[in-house]
């Protein structure tokens, strides 16, 4: 079954982790966040939320999940607005952002098309959209040390076809862009490095939790259980570093 978003045990799902520098690098080299409001939808637990902020933006985080984002308010700090709302109807006002940011939305969206409707309506003239998300062809890499995601999909092969149904091609969120009325439509690859596990039984906890991965909701309990002694059985027991390929799309509103 999908992810239920409002089930309040998984409040914390995407919890518990900070933006690493590889993400910082991408992102500064598209918009100057220093005094920029920044609407990041669909911010679940809040960790780029906290990273714009960091960068000295003025950030209003926005999700749909009440539990999700109560924990994302619990584990951030004073001055991000953080409200429970569509991100394709966030009640914000008109033109007033300078970026809207959204990080590993689309993938649980059918059409992207609401979410580009209204990262235009909120931005200013100039202002720019990130869509960060992983194409089918990002999310089903081949498995590695710094990839055991793509073990999964070795185990469970039916893993790959849900990720294949779910994520959307690169030229189809280029085009609702385009189609929106964004100019300047670009993408670029980015490798996120999205956690350093001190060992592999760190991150075999991560696994069995099922935190921060939503695809594992499509196992049941004893199909999770197979997958960790699996992985145990792919990776090397020592530090692993989990590094990820996403696809960056950015526009400018005219
Ligand atoms: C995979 S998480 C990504 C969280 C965060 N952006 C990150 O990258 O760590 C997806 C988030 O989108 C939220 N979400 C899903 N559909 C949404 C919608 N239509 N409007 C707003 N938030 C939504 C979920 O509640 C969840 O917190």
């Amino acid at each position: 079954m999908p992810i239920d978003f409002a089930d309040p045990s998984n409040g914390d799902t995407y919890s518990g982790r900070e933006a690493d520098s590889s993400w910082f690098a991408a992102v500064t080299g598209i918009v100057d966040p220093v005094g920029a409001h920044v609407v990041d939808l669909g911010c679940g637990g809040g960790t780029y939320s906290r990273a714009w902020h960091s960068l000295g933006a003025q950030v209003t985080a926005i999700d749909s999940s009440e539990p999700i984002l109560e924990s994302a308010r619990r584990n951030s700090p004073e001055g991000i607005s953080f409200e429970v709302a569509p991100a394709e109807l966030t009640g914000l006002p008109d033109g007033r952002a300078d970026a809207v940011f959204a990080r590993a939305l689309v993938h649980h969206l059918p059409d992207v098309s609401g979410v580009a409707a209204e990262a235009f309506r909120l931005l200013r003239p100039g202002g720019t959209v990130i869509v960060q998300d992983r194409t089918s062809e990002d999310a089903t890499l081949a498995g590695s040390s710094s990839n055991p995601r793509g073990f999964f999909f070795d185990a469970f092969p039916r893993l790959a076809e849900i990720e294949h149904r779910r994520r959307h091609h690169v030229d189809d969120v280029r085009a609702a862009l385009t189609r929106t009325g964004f100019a300047d439509v670009a993408t670029q690859t980015l490798w996120e490095t999205r956690r350093r596990y001190g060992d592999r039984e760190q991150y075999l906890g991560e696994i069995t939790g099922r935190i921060g991965r939503s695809i594992l909701h499509e196992l049941s309990d004893s199909e999770l259980s197979e997958l960790v002694e699996y992985l145990r059985g792919c990776l090397d027991p020592a530090e692993l570093i989990e590094r990820d390929r996403w696809t960056l799309w950015t526009a400018i509103a005219p």
